[in-house]
């Protein structure tokens, strides 16, 4: 019966990233399934960004002031029978880090695409690491309701840049102004446009996918052009592959306008029915573990401090891989086998947080956290010891000193910047010279967000001394020799003491190799 239950309960999860360039409309889209799970009550939040009230995924106090998504949030909510955990990812590529462990934790991605624009770099990018994980990837070309590139134009880029079969689930009847709905090709009816306070409005098509008796769309030319081109990817396009979906190698095309609700619903429903339940996943050791296997299993996949200000917490995400997680239970951390209590947890309904007692495999679990998480680890129950395989991690690329204002106020300098450095979106070091504290990121704008939550949160002004682009290449403890620093390879050490070389550029490193042929630098986090 147990069992049953975990069966049945895995089945209805959903657990997907939205995917895109920014200002494709992500945030829109969200708000709007939001909006069908009951979660928020009222649509157009993000047009209200410049008015002063926000979007419910956009937590935090720079995402208000820049307008921008900086962080994953984790979104749940019922629709459908169905359990359904969207997990947000930032668009701006300063964040993809952060963006690229979320992917990790997802069973499939929505990838929204403006119609004006097409593929753009960061969709592309994003893309790419869908692709590597194989998992489907479902697209939704966004705002119809504007003038945008030809529908044709939109599928064949798709498909040649970024090496994805596409099929076309609808197709849009005009564009912009002349927008009349679109010819649902999978549901086999017409959606007729309508603006989003109105309901939705159906006409039935015949076996030969034509409007059945009178309508006046029948008199638009439109509507001939679209029978036409319908007919033509009929004939010249793929099938409809569900093994090819499930396996990320075609992707569902829907078209809609998510400002307007327009065809979003009917993404959803599609969406629902064929995106997949929680995926089974591998561990270091190549064992595979399975969704309903009755040992509770997770790995933490993002840690975040202060998601709100009142509560002055850390929160650790952890994706539940396998069995079921009660409140109270005991777990192990795989990271120095030690035993913990799973006392204080969370979920998310965006800023709202429950307590949360009871999930199974494919749900994100929030845990309050004292400082024993770091992203990547793994928890389990069981006797059998579990590590997941390792998630994607990135050099730091650009480089700041970093030092308190005002010296008087030490103390809630280091706190700020222990808890933010484990969060890792920025790596800390410390000169072995100087003792001087450098951080070093992917880009450039996730030491302005430290820098903002410094202040914000700590009460801590720090002042930070741009160092520019360098490479860091670590080193073997016995090999080192502190005399092989020069300014041109400043030697500093991690969190983990472990000494490496920030090198001015790739000049610098080869005359240092050059000189010191028998040492080994490695490119590591
Ligand atoms: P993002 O999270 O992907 O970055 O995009 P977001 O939803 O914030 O949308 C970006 C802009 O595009 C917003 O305009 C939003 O209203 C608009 N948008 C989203 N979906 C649609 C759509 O279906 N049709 C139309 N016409 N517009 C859409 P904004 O609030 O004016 O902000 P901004 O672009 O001035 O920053």
């Amino acid at each position: 019966m147990e069992k049953e239950k975990l069966i049945d309960a895995v089945d209805k999860r959903k657990t997907f990233a939205i995917i895109s360039h920014p200002d494709a409309g992500k945030t829109t889209i969200t708000e709007q399934l939001l909006l069908f799970g009951g979660v928020v009550r009222k649509a157009g939040t993000v047009k209200a960004k410049k008015s002063g009230s926000f979007a419910k995924s956009d937590w935090m106090e720079i995402e208000k002031k820049r307008g921008i998504s900086v962080t994953s949030s984790v979104m749940q909510f019922d629709y459908a029978g169905k359990r359904i955990n969207i997990l947000d990812t930032p668009g701006h590529e300063d964040f993809s880090e952060d963006t690229y462990r979320t992917l990790m934790a997802v069973d499939s991605a929505v990838m929204v695409i403006d119609s004006a624009k097409g593929i753009e770099p960061q969709t592309k990018k994003l893309f790419q690491v869908c692709k590597m994980r194989g998992i489907p990837i479902f697209t939704f070309i966004n705002k119809m309701d504007r003038d945008g590139r030809e529908p044709l134009d939109l599928v064949t880029e798709l498909e040649d840049v970024l090496g994805i079969q596409a099929y076309p689930m609808n197709w849009p009847i005009g564009m912009g102004k002349g927008l009349k709905g679109i010819y649902d090709i999978f549901n086999k009816r017409i959606e007729l446009y309508r603006r989003e306070d109105k309901a939705e409005s159906f006409v039935k098509l015949d076996g030969n996918g034509e409007i059945i008796g009178k309508h006046p769309l029948k008199e638009e030319s439109i509507y001939q052009q679209v029978l036409g081109e319908v007919e033509l990817l009929k004939d010249a396009g793929n099938n409809f592959d569900t093994k090819k979906i499930s396996s990320g190698k075609q992707t569902p095309v829907f078209f809609g306008s998510a400002l307007t609700n327009f065809g979003v619903k009917t993404f959803l429903d599609a969406y629902l029915q064929f995106a997949p339940s929680p995926n089974e996943h591998r561990t270091e050791t190549n064992d595979i573990v399975k969704p309903v296997d009755d040992v509770f299993s997770g790995f933490v996949f993002k840690i975040q401090a202060n998601m709100n200000p009142n509560h002055r917490d850390r929160i650790a995400f952890v994706r539940i891989c396998s069995g079921k997680f009660e409140r109270g239970m005991d777990v192990m951390l795989a990271r120095g086998s030690k035993k913990m209590r799973l006392s204080n947890s969370t979920q998310f309904m965006a800023d709202t947080r429950e307590t949360l007692d009871y999930a199974v495999a494919g749900d994100i679990i929030g845990l309050y956290d004292t400082g024993n998480f770091q992203i990547g680890d793994t928890i389990y129950s069981g006797k059998k010891a579990i590590q997941f395989e390792k998630l994607p991690q990135f050099t730091p690329e650009i480089f700041v000193k970093v030092t308190a204002k005002n010296v008087m106020k030490q103390k809630s300098f280091h706190k700020g910047i222990d808890q933010l450095v484990q969060e890792g979106a920025i790596q800390l070091y410390k000169s072995y010279s100087t003792g001087d504290y450098v951080l070093g990121a992917v880009g450039q704008l996730q030491f302005e967000v430290f820098q903002f939550r410094m202040l914000n949160e700590y009460h801590s002004e720090v002042v930070m001394t741009p160092m520019g682009k360098k490479i860091a290449r670590w080193i073997e403890p016995d090999q080192l020799d502190e005399k092989m620093s020069t300014s041109r390879n400043l030697l500093v050490k991690d969190r983990q003491g472990q000494p490496l070389f920030l090198f001015e550029n790739e000049f610098s490193e080869r005359w240092f190799q050059d000189k010191y042929p028998d040492v080994k630098l490695t490119a590591k986090l």
